[in-house]
């Protein structure tokens, strides 16, 4: 039980990966709350739950008080949203949507539970920021800016803390087999995409749970400010 007596809190908690990232960090003895949109959504079995919609801005500036008053031992900004766009099709609003839930929301996270942190000695931020926060591609315009936004706050943000005893990372996933996916990419396109991976299928959520599991536990006391691309070797190819 390596997170025995940590507090966790997992933003998107509710499906996909951050579903997954909080069903891991239970499993190694963490005390996790995980966030969805809407009141009454069902969190994994064994967690706590609070719903707070990141588009609406006052909503998350009164969220974040919350967090800072409750404090977290590890902060997971999981949450996020993709509408691929041509660029010349971008709506600004859609554009602003996704900075305001990718990058804006989970800013004000990390600045809630940092002073908590520093009281009670240290803690560990892993931000989930994508392969297209790396490398791009045609139509990720909106995303990419957003994911490329987060590594660099979070490089910044580490720097910041680290004196704190706090170590900020971005994990960096590659194609991973969640709802996100699906509904961007479609059937047909998840399995072309499969076959363009080295190992030959695509990710599975508990695979970037185990990394952020790791990044946020005990055995992590030197990585920080870096952004670990896990893709099956896509990036590279
Ligand atoms: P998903 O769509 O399955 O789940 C997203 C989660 O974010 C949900 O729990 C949802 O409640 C929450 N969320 C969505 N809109 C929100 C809002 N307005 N306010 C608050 N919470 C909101 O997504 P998935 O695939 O599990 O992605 C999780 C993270 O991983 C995202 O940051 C995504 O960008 C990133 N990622 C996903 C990849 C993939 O292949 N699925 C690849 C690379 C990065």
């Amino acid at each position: 039980m390596p997170l025995a007596g940590r507090t966790a809190l997992v933003t998107g908690g509710t499906r996909g990966i951050g579903r997954a990232i909080a069903e891991r960090l239970a499993a190694d003895g963490a005390d996790v709350t995980v966030t969805g949109t809407k009141p009454g959504g069902t969190p994994p079995p064994g967690t706590a739950y609070l719903a707070c919609d990141f588009l609406d801005a006052a909503a998350t500036v009164v969220f974040a008080d919350d967090v800072a008053a409750q404090g977290f031992d590890i902060l997971v900004n999981n949450a996020g949203i993709n509408k691929i766009a041509p660029f010349a099709e971008i709506e600004p609003a859609d554009f602003a949507a996704i900075q305001q839930v990718n990058v804006t929301a989970p800013m004000m996270l990390c600045r809630a539970v940092i002073p908590g942190m520093r009281t009670r000695g240290g803690g560990r931020i892993v931000n989930i920021a994508s392969i297209w926060g790396a490398i791009s591609k045609a139509q990720r315009a909106s995303y990419s800016a957003s994911k490329f936004a987060i590594d660099g706050m979070t490089k910044a943000l580490a720097a910041e803390v680290a004196a704190d005893g706090i170590l900020a990372n971005c994990v960096a996933p590659g194609f991973i087999d969640t709802e996100m996916t699906r509904t961007v990419l479609g059937e047909q396109g998840m399995a072309d995409l499969a076959a363009q991976v080295p190992m030959k299928r695509v990710g599975k959520p508990k695979e970037i749970a185990a990394l952020v599991a790791w990044l946020a536990g005990p055995d992590n006391t030197y990585i920080s400010g870096q952004s670990i691309i896990i893709d099956g070797g896509f990036t590279n190819v």
